[in-house]
């Protein structure tokens, strides 16, 4: 495999990674924020993306450890982050946690398309087997994508454009989103 594309795989490898895990613990941290409240009804609802998120973790912990990529050396930082960002968002208000699941939702739905226009791009200039792969990764980021957009349609099924301050909280974690997937492109 050329070495560009190799490199360019294994960026998106690990930045996937990262970002599943980011939203394993954003979710975390809005079931216990949610428990501590009582709000049991939400906690179902949280719990139902948590469990889908679990499964996009796994394919990309799976592919880490099978193509020997290193995860990005910011993964305990994002861990506390993402639980963190998860846990006062709901904290706060049920509406602050749902406008959190929207902007990083929306953000990750963009950097899934640009990844699978990307692969589209490459796919052509790739042997057989090579193809193969990442026809099966191209699956995965398009089934994990169309259920982000399931979550970002709870989201605003719960009214997170309600909240008062939807606008200035959104536009704070989406630049947080992309700045943790810049980083974790990268380091
Ligand atoms: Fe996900
Ligand atoms: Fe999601």
């Amino acid at each position: 495999m050329n070495n560009n594309f190799q490199k360019k795989l294994q960026e998106i490898i690990r930045v996937d990674h990262a970002g599943e895990m980011g939203a394993k613990v954003i979710y975390d941290g809005q079931i216990a924020a949610l428990k501590l409240k009582g709000d049991l009804e939400t906690v179902e609802l949280v719990a139902h993306m948590k469990k889908q998120e679990d499964v996009h973790f796994d394919y990309f912990d799976v592919e880490i450890k099978r193509q020997k990529i290193r995860p990005t050396l910011m993964q305990p930082i994002w861990k506390i982050g993402g639980f963190a960002l998860g846990f006062f968002t709901a904290l706060i208000d049920k509406k602050a946690a749902m406008t959190c699941t929207t902007a990083v939702e929306e953000t990750i739905d963009e950097h899934y398309q640009s990844q699978l226009a990307t692969l589209e791009k490459e796919e052509e200039f790739l042997d057989e087997n090579q193809k193969k792969e990442v026809r099966v990764l191209k699956e995965k980021i398009q089934k994990f994508r169309d259920e982000e957009l399931e979550h970002r349609d709870i989201g605003y099924e719960n009214k997170a454009s309600e909240l008062s301050y939807f606008a200035p909280l959104s536009a704070f974690i989406k630049f947080t989103t992309k700045s943790a997937i810049a980083i974790s492109k990268k380091i």
